[in-house]
Parts: structure tokens; sequence; C-alpha cells
């Protein structure tokens, strides 16, 4: 496997019309990306497998392993824009907050949490500079020309010998550790942490708090007052229709309401390819049980969604199941694990969220009932008040509890909520089928060989109908073949250039399970040669099952 996977990765999702930088023509847009021919292809599979489980195949008349009883799911589609009060009674206008710091020279941005700080010492552990850098990036290069201004600096302040700590502070860490000077009652200049970046080493801000929000004017005369927000979840738009959806249809408590759709977040530092997006899909779904069985719910949820992307091909050695601890849990949450993926941008060890899976309990129909919700001094959900004692945010004041007509009780519904992001699902799925092997060419030298193991499932090209030669009828033949899939709603291909070594490297590279080649014998055998991509087994499958064959394999 080449040094850098990612690079390869990245060079071959544009070569192949995978994933492109957004506006790339104009130098890019920060954040954004498009997806092309194939790409588009591969995140609607990657969107459907999702849907399909939860919602089209669900069969809702069957207990299921693992769940109290029989349940519905369904589907629902909300605006991009709600009602800003949505944002306020969920806490999101207040707290959807990352803590950021700028360089004050180069104007960079830098989410605090994202930054290590190294700091140099003199002989006696003395601070005398301290400088951030994005772990797995820049070591601090003593000799590099824009360090230079730096290394003068520290050794400026000091007589003897400087060591570099081994092990770097967070940011928070650093700021704790930071004594303010006798005389001014300031941290020392030279003590402020510098910028990440190398050419500059400027002076970085305090951590400030920072809205992740996109805010948007409604309305042609609209003001700061009209102020509206791209959702930076899709969920509310599950509980805000809660009662619609019980009214409007025939589904009872335990219920699921599943929904796919963009979700927008102003991040500070968009990196890892897809990964940190600014614009992004997210695939979520809003689980409504009786609070005495959430936590059954909680764990049929958090064993489905894990099985979900093993039984779709990530391998079992680079995903986990992690727990949250209970310093990392929301104060409304009674439990969430993350489902994470051992990504080849992280180093060894690490993982990457794919999906969060928690119990919410009664936060969010509470919360749009009432108003915005803070836990009280014994860790009670209370409505948050202002200065005058009145709530700082009101609900919406429709009563959003659900009544059991079986046994008689209302109660408000507890939620679990498994919330997966599409573009980071479809990124792990790549990466995971991104190969390199050497297969012998036509004339039995070894060559390297570029394929995705997609399962079938998920490619976006399920079959290539490939001619052998342009004549003796193999063409007709092929296109009649390619029709034949066509018209059955199967993706496929006809490729009739170049030579039939090249033809097969060319749908390896994009993950096409299934290589069909009509040769001469197919004339009197009325068969082809099926070529898989992964074994490079060849079987003999006559023409006329040939898409029922297809077919049996993409269920
Ligand atoms: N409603 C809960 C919620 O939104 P989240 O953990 O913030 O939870 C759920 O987001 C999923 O959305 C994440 O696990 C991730 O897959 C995806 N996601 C979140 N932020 C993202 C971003 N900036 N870029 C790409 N995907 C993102």
């Amino acid at each position: 496997m080449s040094d850098n996977v990612m690079d390869q990765i990245v060079s071959l999702c544009k070569r192949r019309g995978i994933i492109f930088q957004n506006s790339e023509i104009y130098g890019g847009q920060n954040g954004f990306w498009d997806y092309g021919p194939l790409g588009t292809e591969l995140k609607r599979n990657v969107r459907n497998a999702w849907y399909h489980d939860m919602v089209a195949s669900h069969d809702e008349l069957t207990v299921l392993e693992g769940t109290p009883k029989a349940f519905s799911m369904v589907g629902i589609e909300t605006a991009l824009i709600m009602h800003p009060r949505v944002w306020k009674c969920s806490g999101h206008f207040d707290l959807f907050n990352d803590m950021r710091v700028d360089c004050r020279e180069c104007r960079a941005r830098y989410r605090a949490d994202h930054l290590r700080i190294k700091v140099a010492r003199s002989d006696d552990g003395t601070p005398l500079a301290a400088w951030g850098f994005m772990p797995g990036s820049d070591e601090f290069d003593w000799s590099g020309a824009g360090d230079k201004k730096l290394a003068k600096s520290v050794r400026e302040r000091c007589e003897g010998e400087i060591s570099v700590d081994a092990a770097p502070m967070t940011l928070a860490n650093y700021t704790a550790s930071l004594q303010p000077s006798e005389d001014s009652g300031e941290i020392a200049e030279h003590l402020i942490p510098r910028c990440p970046n190398s050419s500059c080493r400027g002076p970085l801000t305090e951590p400030r708090e920072f809205n992740l929000m996109f805010k948007t004017i409604v309305g042609a005369l609209g003001t700061e007052d009209d102020a509206a927000f791209l959702r930076p979840e899709t969920a509310q738009g599950m509980f805000v229709n809660f009662k619609n959806v019980v009214d409007s249809s025939r589904v009872k408590v335990p219920f699921g309401i599943a929904q796919v759709g963009k979700s927008f977040r102003n991040e500070i530092t968009p990196r890892n390819f897809t990964f940190r997006s600014r614009e992004f899909e997210q695939m979520e779904m809003e689980f409504f049980c009786h609070p005495g069985e959430s936590q059954q719910w909680y764990t049929y949820w958090r064993d489905r969604r894990f099985a979900w992307y093993k039984n779709l091909g990530i391998s079992d050695s680079k995903l986990i199941l992690r727990d949250h601890t209970q310093e990392e849990l929301a104060h409304y949450s009674i439990g969430t694990a993350d489902v994470e993926y051992a990504f080849p941008f992280l180093a060894e060890g690490e993982y990457g969220e794919l999906e969060g899976i928690a119990h919410r309990g009664d936060f969010d129909l509470r919360s749009h009932m009432e108003g915005k919700l803070v836990a009280d001094a014994n860790g009670c959900l209370v409505v948050e008040q202002d200065e005058h004692g009145q709530p700082k945010y009101r609900g919406s004041g429709k009563d959003l509890s659900y009544f059991d007509d079986q046994t008689r009780e209302r109660f408000i519904p507890h939620v679990i909520e498994p919330a997966a992001g599409a573009d980071r699902a479809t990124l792990a799925f790549i990466c995971e089928a991104y190969t390199e092997d050497e297969q012998p060419d036509e004339h039995g030298k070894m060559q390297k060989r570029v394929l995705m193991k997609l399962d079938p499932r998920l490619a976006p090209i399920k079959v290539a109908v490939l001619p052998l030669i342009k004549k003796e009828g193999m063409p007709e033949t092929a296109q009649a073949i390619y029709r034949d899939f066509k018209a059955a709603g199967i993706n496929a291909v006809y490729d009739q250039q170049a030579a039939i070594g090249r033809r097969y490297r060319r749908q390896d590279e994009i993950g096409t399970p299934f290589c069909m080649t009509i040769d001469g014998e197919t004339a009197t055998d009325g068969c082809v040669t099926v070529r898989d991509r992964d074994s490079l087994k060849q079987d003999r499958i006559p023409i006329k099952g040939l898409v029922g064959w297809v077919q049996e394999r993409l269920k």
C-alpha cells in the first residue's frame, strides 16, 4: 500500500468523478464539497441502504430480536430553515459553540480543542515560549525559515540548555498553568501561545466562543430581528413534528421518525477531506418510546446501528462502539455511544466518529413544550429563567405528551437518537474499500492494480458490459445485455474502448463488482464470462439469467 493512502484516495476521488472540491475553478470554497457522477451514485446508495434498513424494509408487525415489542418506522422531510425559537428552545442558540482562537498576524482561525501546545523551557523548567500545532502535523523546526524568529527569541531568554516538552498540552491546560506577572498582573508577552503556522508564529488571541449556526435573513424587508438559521441538525424537524405524525398517521409509541437531509455548521477548521465539512448530510432517526422501556431500546439501537456498518463491509478491526464517559455526556443524556472508524488520516489507534446513538430522555419534547431547559443544582431539568425570573425562551406551549389508549396512561415519550452522517459513512466505505494489489497483465508482467472493494449494494456501477472485440456481432449482443440491465433499474455501463485488461482495470478502480465479457463463444453457447472484481474468478453464465443473477447479489 502507498505511504500516504489518504492522498491516493483523494486523488482517485477527483480523477474518477467521485468527489470534487466545491467551486474549484474559483480556487475552492473551504469546507464544501461536490459529488461527481460516480460519487452521486455511491452516496445515494449509502443513503438508500440506511433508509431501506430503517424504514422501507422495516417489518412493523414482528417483534424483532432484542426489542420488547413490534414498532413502526416512518419517514419525514422537513425544511432547512425552521422557526428561530426552535433553536432557542433546543439550546443551539446559546450553546452550539466551539471555542476558537485567531492568529493576530495571519488571521488564521483554529478550534481551541484541536490545538496542542508545545512549550520550550530553560534548564530549571521555566517556560520560554509556547506555540500551537495540530496533532499529526508540523513539529517545531528550530532551523526552519519561519521559526528562526521564535528560536532567536527563545535563545535570548535562556543562557543554558533549551528543552521542548515531549508531551504537548491542550490549550486549556496550558492557559491554566500560566501565572500572570507580579509587576503587570498580565501574562508575559513571550508566553502567549503562537500561531501553528511556522512561517507566521504570530500571537494567538484568547479562546472565544463561536456559534456554529449559519445565520440568514428571511424576507425581502427582513432585518436582524428576522434572522433565521440553516439547521445544524435534522433532528429538530422530527421533534417539532412529533404531534403531527402521531395525529396524521396510525403510529403508536414505540415508533421512529427518520430523515435524511442537509445540515450546516460553520465549522472553524473544516478538514480531513469530507470528514468535517460546513455543509453535510445527516441520516437521523428519533425513536419515541415509553420511559420504562427506554433503556432496552437504547441497547437495541446501539447494537443494531453498529452492525449496519459491518454488514456493509467495514471490517471489525477498524470499527469500534465507544461509550461516552460521564464527562462527555450532555447534561440531559442518560447514555451515548459513538460508532467510530479508524480513518487513514488519523494516527494509529485513533478513531473518528461516524454516528452517535444517544438516549436523550424527554429533554427534546419537554423543551419544545416548556422552553429551554437547564439542569438545576440537583441535576433535574428546569426551564431556564432570565433576570426577571421569566422563562428565558418560551416553548411552544403545545402539549407534546402521548396518550396510550391501551394502558390509559399519559406520558412524555423518551427518545433514542441514532444520528449518522451520510458523508462520513460514504468516506468510511471509500477508505475501507480502497485496495492496492499486483496482478499479471496480458504479457504476464506484474502490474499494480488499484481497486475499490465496495459492497455490491454500494458500488456506483454494478455491471460493466464489455464486448471482447468490436466485430462479429459482439457489440450488438453486449448492447442488448446492457439495455436489459438498464431496463431492470441496475446501473450498468457499456464499454468497448481499449484492450480488455485496461477496461477491467478502469472498472476495478471505481469498484464495479461484475464485468461481463461477450466473446467468440457467446454466439454458440449463449453465455458470457462474468469476472469477479475481488477474486478475479471467471464464470460462464447464461445470458437469459444474467439480470436475475445480479439482482440476487444486490439483495
Ligand atoms: N442530532 C444529533 C447530532 O446532530 P452530531 O454528533 O452532532 O449529533 C451526527 O452529528 C453525525 O453527523 C455525526 O456523527 C457525523 O457523522 C455527522 N456530522 C456532524 N458534523 C459534521 C461535519 N461537520 N461534517 C460532516 N459530518 C458531520
